[in-house]
């Protein structure tokens, strides 16, 4: 079955940018970007990212300020800082052999680095790589990682699978089913994580005083680092 992936990969694998890099920092970019932002929102932004901070030596010496500006528009704003200290990290220590020992990077992140910029023996397993896993009831090597994560976004879709177009579908016990619909990400639109995302953006802008912003989302983002307040004005931190 894996043999199939990978010559369906061959021919219909996306050429994504941080495919074409082992470097270990590049790839780190890339996943946590791609954590809670999808694929084409993403590749823009990565490439941008790497050119304005093309080595963890070069992000180091950036600013929060900075990093939270340029993360602007990917959510998950803490995701941003983290980078920026995971940076910090290994230029005061190196990369650690035990990845999650950086901020921001879990036991997925830290499976995706390994074998994407190491070629460690892990297979990283997002919902993607999961799902197709799952419905195959097969385990696939590490070696298959990009493939499944490609089948898992453009074939084998959540809800409603592409069956026809599938290189497993033969072999397939979940064959031509279909699948209800499963929220995963919770509504933006009147959540508290849009107030926070609204309020970041007026003081990426400029730096306000308190008393024009929403409190409540203001202490939630100085909790996470992303503003400072100082004599009741609200700024990014310097
Ligand atoms: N999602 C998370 N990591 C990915 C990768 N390396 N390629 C495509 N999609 C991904």
């Amino acid at each position: 079955m894996e043999a199939a992936l990978l010559a369906w990969f061959a021919v219909h694998g996306r050429d994504l940018p941080w495919r074409r890099t082992r470097d270990p920092y590049a790839i780190l970019v890339s996943e946590v970007m791609l954590q809670q932002t999808q694929v084409e929102r993403v590749v823009p932004r990565y490439l941008e990212w790497l050119e304005r901070w093309p080595s963890a030596d070069v992000l180091a010496c950036a600013s929060p300020a900075d990093v939270i500006r340029a993360w602007q528009g990917l959510g998950y704003n803490r995701r941003g800082l983290n980078l920026l200290r995971a940076a910090r990290q290994v230029v005061r220590d190196g990369w650690p052999d035990d990845l999650t020992q950086l901020p921001g990077v879990g036991p997925y992140t830290a499976a995706a680095v390994a074998n994407f910029a190491l070629g460690k023996d892990l297979l990283p397993e997002d919902v993607n790589v999961r799902r197709v896993q799952e419905r195959t009831g097969r385990s696939f090597s590490a070696g298959a990682a990009q493939a499944l994560m490609d089948l898992g976004a453009t074939v084998c879709l959540a809800r409603i699978p592409r069956c026809g177009a599938c290189p497993l579908a033969a072999a397939c016990p979940s064959r031509g089913r279909r699948y209800e619909p499963l929220r995963t990400q919770s509504r933006f639109e009147g959540s508290f994580r849009q107030r926070r995302a609204h309020t970041l953006s007026l003081v990426a802008a400029a730096e306000r005083p308190l008393a024009e912003l929403d409190r409540e989302a203001v202490h939630s983002l100085a909790r996470d680092g992303l503003v400072s307040i100082d004599a009741d004005v609200v700024a990014l931190p310097a």
